[in-house]
């Protein structure tokens, strides 16, 4: 197995429910190059790439909502940031959809920057802020984000 991003606690932002978010995009990518390692990308990319998408679409709503149900100060900025990420991903898709092209090396090395930089320059921002807010660090029997979803 070899992995394109390995997790470890440089990639945290210190809730664990958001972590394991931010894992399953990684997942996603990890399973990407492995499948350009054994040779089968042309099978997958287009699948992957989609679950890719839609995974970072539900990802990000879920941020921006706590964002704004915190009062998070920089809310604005985070979600163009967002939208910049949102429309890097369409386009790559789109492009792979066109041309009928697999993932290669060069995509994953835009992915991962794509990824690395989305949670170490921008997440890892609103964790102080977050956890000042009540956000659990660790994960409970009770979900932290779910309290906001589902009353009492
Ligand atoms: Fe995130
Ligand atoms: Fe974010």
């Amino acid at each position: 197995m070899s992995e394109l991003i390995v997790w470890s606690d440089s990639l945290s932002v210190g809730i664990q429910e958001i972590d394991e978010q931010h894992k399953i995009l990684i997942d996603l990518l990890n399973q990407l190059h492995e499948a350009i390692v054994n040779r089968h990308a042309g099978e997958v990319t287009l699948g992957i790439l989609s679950r890719l998408r839609e995974y970072t679409k539900t990802h990000f709503t879920v941020e921006e909502s706590l964002m704004r149900i915190l009062g998070y100060p920089d809310y604005e900025e985070h979600k163009a940031h967002h939208e910049k990420l949102i429309a890097e991903l369409e386009s790559m898709f789109d492009k792979v959809e066109r041309t009928g092209s697999s993932a290669s090396f060069e995509l994953m090395h835009f992915l991962k920057k794509w990824l690395t930089r989305h949670i170490m320059e921008e997440d890892q921002l609103y964790s102080p802020f977050f956890l000042e807010r009540g956000a659990r660090p660790t994960w409970e029997k009770r979900s932290w984000i779910s309290r906001f979803w589902h009353h009492g």
